[in-house]
């Protein structure tokens, strides 16, 4: 098969760099290394029940620091993470969703400049039933003292606002395998070729339009939300006949990574808010690993990321596994929630949003 034009990852990360001639190309090392996890991920992933890699993790028995069961994937995503990313010199550290304490670099690889943060599998509810899942990854740079005066990793050092990101993005384990990156200058879309195992750019410069006629919420949990959700959800409902006067079309895969990703290629919004389903929760989707990557991602795509309250990638992080009511996609519309959540509440609202004061079944 001839090579086609399309540039490769590789390719791509050292057009980038030739931009910062004193950069020292760790950065792009360490790009390298974690769309190789993810090449592994994919592969485990796509083996399914003949890899033995579907059901939980021990039996069902083990849970991680967010009280949820861990499935064999997400325990499997971890350790390639892991073993990936540990040996290169490029890191001082790693957290992730499935360990409670980040994890220190062993002291017989270098040490780096840059922290990984990442949820190693997203979605994996989904996992046993086929349905799309993916992996999500934040690089910050590690403060200096971590750096020159080998000053031991402490969780402190990853509670950095998502402003302060280097690089962030997500592979997506779907129909292809796609890996979608930004390094600060615009995201761009890789495929992964299966016959070369490489990742090649066929997405670049992805643009989220403004505006859209597409939201996902988890409609389950609709008498938990607050009444700036409940306002948005009821006036989306009431489609030509309400107040935004267009129809509207919703989504729900359970993968946030997923939807992320439908987002970038056509638009649309994701809410996960913070609601009062359980108050020791703010929220279900975490900061570091989850709202801060995808929220760089949507920013430089031209979309934007918020709590409804302020701009996300802003928040000082206070916990390493800290949730945080999330709401993302195309711009106007991310706006227009926060504009609700800005606004006074003379919107009650109701248990049941569907028979809240401006609701469909009011006049
Ligand atoms: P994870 O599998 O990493 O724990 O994340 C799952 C998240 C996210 O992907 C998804 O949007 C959400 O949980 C699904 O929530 P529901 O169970 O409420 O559908
Ligand atoms: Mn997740
Ligand atoms: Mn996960």
């Amino acid at each position: 098969m001839p090579l086609s034009r399309r540039s490769t990852l590789t390719q791509f990360l050292i057009e980038e760099r030739r931009r910062f001639p004193a950069a020292s190309g760790d950065f792009n090392a360490l790009i390298l290394d974690v769309a190789l996890a993810c090449k592994a991920i994919a592969r485990s992933v796509a083996f399914g029940a003949l890899g033995d890699m579907l059901g939980n993790h021990g039996g069902g028995d083990s849970v991680n620091v967010q009280g949820e069961t861990q499935k064999k994937l997400d325990v499997i995503s971890n350790d390639m993470f892991i073993r990936a990313n540990e040996w290169g010199g490029h890191l001082a550290g790693m957290a992730s969703e499935e360990m409670e304490q980040p994890y220190p670099i062993p002291p017989e690889y270098p040490r780096g400049k840059y922290l990984l943060v990442f949820d190693p599998l997203d979605g994996s509810s989904n996992i046993d039933v086929n349905v799309s899942v993916g992996s999500i990854f934040s690089v910050l740079r590690a403060p200096q003292a971590v750096v020159d005066e080998d000053r031991a990793l402490t969780v402190d050092d990853f509670l950095q606002p998502g402003t302060q990101q280097v690089a962030a993005g997500y592979a997506l384990y779907g129909p292809t395998t796609m890996l979608m990156l930004t390094v600060g200058s615009g995201v761009h879309g890789f495929t992964l070729d299966p016959n070369l195992g490489e990742f090649k750019l066929t997405h670049p410069h992805i643009r989220i339009p403004d505006d859209t006629h597409e939201f996902a919420i988890n409609a389950s949990n609709s008498r938990f939300w607050e009444a700036p959700v409940k306002r948005y959800v009821d006036e989306c409902l009431a489609g030509k006949t309400g107040p935004r006067g267009k129809d509207f079309n919703m989504r729900w895969i359970a993968s946030m990574v997923a939807e992320a990703h439908r987002i970038l290629m056509r638009g649309g919004v994701f809410l996960y808010p913070r609601d009062t389903k359980d108050t020791s929760k703010p929220g279900r989707l975490r900061l570091l690993y989850e709202a801060n990557p995808v929220g760089m991602l949507m920013e430089q795509a031209g979309g934007r990321a918020s709590t409804g309250r302020e701009p996300m990638l802003g928040v000082q992080p206070t916990e390493l596994h800290q949730r945080i009511g999330l709401v993302f996609g195309s711009k106007r519309e991310v706006e227009r929630i926060e504009r609700y959540h800005a606004e006074p509440q003379t919107f009650k609202g109701d248990s049941n949003p569907l028979f809240a004061e401006r609701s469909l079944f009011r006049d």
